[in-house]
C-alpha cells in the first residue's frame, strides 16, 4: 500500500542552463535551448514538491555550468553521511565541490570519492539496498565505495543503451517493495536480477522511457513524473500510487527530467531550527 512521507530535495534553479556540449544522446548543441521556459517548468516542478508537502533546498546556481541543474549528480545522500560525485566529463566536474560544500553546510558527513561516481544518476535507495548502476558514467569500483560509505548491501546493474547512460534513466523507485524500470537499458544479466528481485515491478515500455518517464520522484505516494509517459502514468495509478504529470519537456533537452533535477536527502531529518544553505528565490 502507497505510504506517503515528507521528503527533502536539493533543487539548483536553471539560471545558466543550456546545452553547450553533448555527452549524452538526448543533448544537440545545434537546438538552442528555452532558458525562460526551462526556469518556468523548473519552478512547476518546485512548487509541485512545495505542495506536496515537501522541503526544497536550494543550490545556488554557477555560471558556466549549464548542466548544475542536474543535482541528482551532485552526490549519493542517506542520513547524515554522503558520498560526494566525481563526474565522468571534466566539463561537470566544478560541480562537485559546489555539492560537497553544501551537504557540510548541512550537518551531512561527505566522504571524497575515489573512483567515478555520478550520485544519485547512478545510485537509488530503496529502503534496504541501493541498486547502483555503471556502463557509461559511474564506474563498478564506486559500487564498492558507496557500500562502505553507507554500510548497506548494493545491487549492481549495467546499462547497456547508451540514451539510459544513468540508472534513473531507466528505474524509479517508487517505495521500498516496489520499483518500475525499462528492461532493455539493462544487460540480460541484470534484466535476470531484477525480474527475480521485483517479480511485481512495473515495466515500461518505449514510449514511456523514450520521454525519460522512469527519470520520477516518488513519495511512496505521489509520483512526479514526466506528463508525456501517459502509459506510465496510468500504470502507476494502477498500482495505488498518485501520478503527478510535470512537464520538463526543456529538461530533457539536456538528457534530464524530474529525478535528474532532485537530489534527495533520504532520510534526512526536517530541518533543525537553523535551515542552512541559501535559500535565494525560495520565495518565502
Ligand atoms: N546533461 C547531463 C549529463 O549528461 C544530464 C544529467 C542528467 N542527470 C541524471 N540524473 N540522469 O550529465
Amino acid at each position: 500500500m502507497a505510504q506517503y512521507s515528507v521528503r527533502r530535495y536539493v533543487m539548483c534553479p536553471p539560471a545558466h542552463f543550456a546545452v553547450e556540449y553533448a555527452i549524452n544522446p538526448w543533448m544537440d548543441t545545434s537546438r538552442p535551448v528555452h532558458r525562460g521556459r526551462a526556469v518556468a517548468q523548473w519552478e512547476r516542478l518546485r512548487e509541485t514538491y512545495e505542495a506536496l508537502g515537501h522541503q526544497v533546498d536550494l543550490l545556488e546556481p554557477i555560471p558556466g555550468l549549464p548542466d548544475m541543474v542536474f543535482t541528482a549528480n551532485g552526490a549519493m545522500v542517506i542520513g547524515d553521511r554522503a558520498l560526494g560525485a566525481r563526474f565522468r566529463e571534466s566539463v561537470r566536474e566544478p560541480e562537485a565541490p559546489a555539492h560537497r560544500e553544501f551537504l557540510t553546510g548541512l550537518g551531512i558527513d561527505v566522504r571524497l570519492p575515489q573512483a567515478v561516481n555520478e550520485g544519485q544518476g547512478d545510485f537509488a535507495w530503496t529502503g534496504r539496498h541501493i541498486l547502483a548502476g555503471s556502463g557509461f558514467r559511474t564506474s563498478r569500483e564506486a559500487h564498492v565505495e558507496v557500500e562502505q560509505t553507507f554500510g548497506v548491501p548494493v545491487l549492481a546493474l549495467e546499462l547497456v543503451d547508451p540514451r539510459f547512460y544513468h540508472l534513473d534513466t531507466a528505474l524509479c523507485v517508487l517505495d521500498s517493495d516496489v520499483i518500475a524500470y525499462y528492461p532493455p537499458a539493462f544487460s540480460e544479466a541484470s534484466r535476470r536480477i531484477l525480474a527475480e528481485g521485483y517479480p511485481d515491478a512495473i515495466l515500461a515500455g518505449d514510449d514511456d522511457a523514450q520521454v525519460l518517464g522512469l527519470n520520477a520522484v516518488s513519495d511512496g505516494e505521489h509520483v512526479v513524473l514526466a506528463a508525456q509517459a501517459e502509459k506510465l502514468c496510468a500504470r502507476i495509478a494502477e498500482a495505488g500510487f498518485t501520478p503527478i504529470p510535470v512537464d520538463v519537456s526543456e529538461l530533457l533537452r539536456g538528457g534530464g527530467g524530474a529525478k535528474c533535477a532532485t537530489l534527495e536527502l533520504h532520510d534526512h531529518n526536517r530541518p533543525r531550527a537553523h535551515t542552512a544553505g541559501p535559500r535565494a528565490g525560495a520565495g518565502q
